[in-house]
């Protein structure tokens, strides 16, 4: 209990307030931007592009709250030294990795990922639209392989919160709606 309450300023019956409001706000927004912008790819026009600039805008919003929000929001949190990670990797790799309140190492790099090719995805829509970039075939290039990507990327992360979740018997899916998770019983 004394590890749960030095890990958290907020506890509930064993569980901690992990994801602050702003965090999970952000994450369903990002998902539903992203997907609208993807289903009117069609006709690039009002929609697809309003929709493309609110997920840039929500990508520019958790950069800075990475920065100055929450605990577990921080990039400092979460963000691993090189070192760390490929130890987790091999830990994942043997079934034998640690389970974490915030996002674990190999989480992180995929969330600063997916930051930065949403970004890439919103500037070069962007640039589509201006005088330089319009009809530019490599933008468009640019534009379409980094959804693409970004949808491999997606695919990955969903299955592996997938997978962590039945790991370590919780439901993360969960958390990033209510905020809330099983407090670690023990230090890591
Ligand atoms: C329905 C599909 C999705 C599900 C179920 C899902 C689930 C999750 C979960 C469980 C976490 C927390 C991971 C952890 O505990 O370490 C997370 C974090 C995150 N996800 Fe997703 N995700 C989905 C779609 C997406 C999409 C489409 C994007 C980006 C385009 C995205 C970007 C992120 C980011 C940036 C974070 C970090 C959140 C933060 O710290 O602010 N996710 N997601
Ligand atoms: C995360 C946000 C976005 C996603 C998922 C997305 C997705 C896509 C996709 C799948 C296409 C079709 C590519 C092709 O088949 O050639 C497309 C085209 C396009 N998008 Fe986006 N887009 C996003 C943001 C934006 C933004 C912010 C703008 C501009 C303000 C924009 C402007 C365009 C334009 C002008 C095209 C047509 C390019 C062409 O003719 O190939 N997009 N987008």
């Amino acid at each position: 209990m004394t590890n749960t309450l030095r890990t958290s300023s907020a506890t509930q019956n064993g569980r901690v307030k992990v994801w602050d409001p702003v965090v999970r706000i952000f994450h369903w927004s990002l998902v539903a931007a992203f997907a609208v912008a993807y289903l009117t790819e069609d006709d690039a026009d009002f929609v697809h592009q309003w929709s493309g600039y609110a997920a840039l805008a929500l990508v520019a919003f958790r950069v800075l709250w990475g920065l100055i929000g929450t605990r577990h929001a921080r990039f400092s949190d979460f963000v691993p030294r090189p070192a760390k990670l490929i130890e987790y990797v091999g830990l994942v790799l043997r079934g034998r990795e640690s389970r974490y309140l915030g996002h674990n190492p190999a989480a992180a790099i995929m969330i600063l990922f997916l930051l930065l090719a949403v970004g890439m995805i919103g500037v070069s829509g962007w640039l589509l639209t201006t005088d330089w970039g319009w009809g530019s075939e490599v933008l468009e290039d640019i534009h379409e392989t980094a959804v693409n990507i970004t949808l491999v990327a997606i695919t990955l992360h969903v299955f592996a919160a997938i997978y962590e979740s039945f790991r370590h018997r919780e439901n993360l899916v969960r958390s990033m709606f209510t905020g809330y998770k099983r407090a670690l019983t023990h230090k890591k």
